[in-house]
């Protein structure tokens, strides 16, 4: 845990607060929460019980399809002690007209914890703004802060730091994963550099904050549109779909404009020899990743996958323990 700082629990940091954005979280906060991921992966792989929520409920509000997310807060709650709802929007009251307000409101006079994926990320500051019990992020079209605590417990897993690390993301970089990626780096020290085509750049505002935070621990963000001047020597390499959710209509144009953009092998040999690859997942074999890469060697996308169990139980027991 070499560069893991110390950080003490005893007051309990997190409790109560909203999961929303790794911007709004301080460094401290994400590696904490690391630090504690490590901690409770180590106790479940040794096969011991893990009571730290019993009896707490969390309620899971679905606007989109999910199969990780869906699985390892269900997971997760229950391996704490605890007991998650599954709420999709269609079969909710939510789904027929009641505000998001009203439904805030109500859950929280059942539940402990909120987790909602849904579509603006205003609906989730709403949400939150009405809710009286912690609310997780579990991804918004700006955001996926869960996925990517996840992705930075795997390079440290594999790394054995973050600081100091150069990632580098190529494809649609206008979207929740990169953002958060962003975020999540230049609040651990690491050095991002994004590839994308001209209209598929960051949001502005997400980028200047970023900058600001990253400039504080030393590192360094850098945009451009050409994919081999980016992952020059990068220890990590990262791709997103080019089409997410709730842009199906744009797919067919988004396939060509980003095909320049997919992580194939002449693109990473000019990563560092051992650099891994991350993958949220789903993925699209043969579009912004081909197989030899996310089924090769470098790959460490289910090792990521597995660890939003892991990452997220430090959040739940942040949150409402
Ligand atoms: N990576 C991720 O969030 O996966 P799901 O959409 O399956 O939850
Ligand atoms: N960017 C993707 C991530 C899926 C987990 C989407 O929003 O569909």
């Amino acid at each position: 845990m070499s560069n893991l700082i110390k950080f003490e629990n005893k007051n309990k940091p997190l409790r109560n607060k909203d999961f929303l954005t790794l911007g709004e979280m301080t460094s401290e906060e994400i590696l904490f929460l690391i630090k504690d991921a490590i901690e409770l992966k180590k106790i479940q792989k040794a096969g011991s019980s893990q009571p730290i929520l019993p009896g707490k409920v969390l309620g899971m509000i679905f606007e989109k399809s999910s199969t990780r997310t869906r699985v390892s807060f269900e997971v997760g709650m229950l391996q704490l002690g605890g007991h998650a709802i599954f709420l999709s929007s269609k079969d909710i009251q939510l789904g027929r007209g009641e505000t998001i307000e009203d439904t805030a409101k109500v859950l929280s006079r059942y539940v402990d914890g909120l987790m909602i994926r849904t579509f603006e990320h205003e609906i989730i500051e709403e949400f939150a703004k009405h809710s009286t019990v912690p609310v997780i992020n579990g991804l918004t079209d700006t955001h996926h802060p869960t996925q990517v605590l996840a992705d930075l417990l795997t390079i440290y897993e594999h790394k054995g730091k973050l600081a100091g690390l150069k990632m580098c993301y190529v494809g649609d970089a206008n979207n929740n994963m990169c953002h958060s990626l962003i975020e999540g780096a230049a609040k651990v020290g690491m050095n991002i550099s994004i590839a994308c085509p001209k209209g598929y750049e960051p949001n502005e505002k997400i980028m200047n904050k970023a900058k600001a935070d990253a400039k504080k621990l030393g590192s360094v963000i850098e945009l451009d549109s050409d994919p081999i001047k980016m992952i020059k020597d990068a220890d990590i390499v990262v791709t997103d779909v080019f089409t997410s959710m709730g842009q199906e209509q744009e797919g067919k144009k988004r396939l060509i404009d980003l095909q320049e953009y997919q992580v194939n092998e002449s693109l990473c040999r000019y990563a560092k020899e051992d650099f891994i690859f991350l993958h949220c997942l789903p993925a699209h074999r043969g579009e912004e990743v081909t197989s030899s890469i996310i089924d090769g060697t470098h790959s460490v996308v289910f090792d990521e996958a597995e660890n939003r169990l892991h990452a997220q139980k430090a959040v739940l027991k942040a949150l409402m323990g």
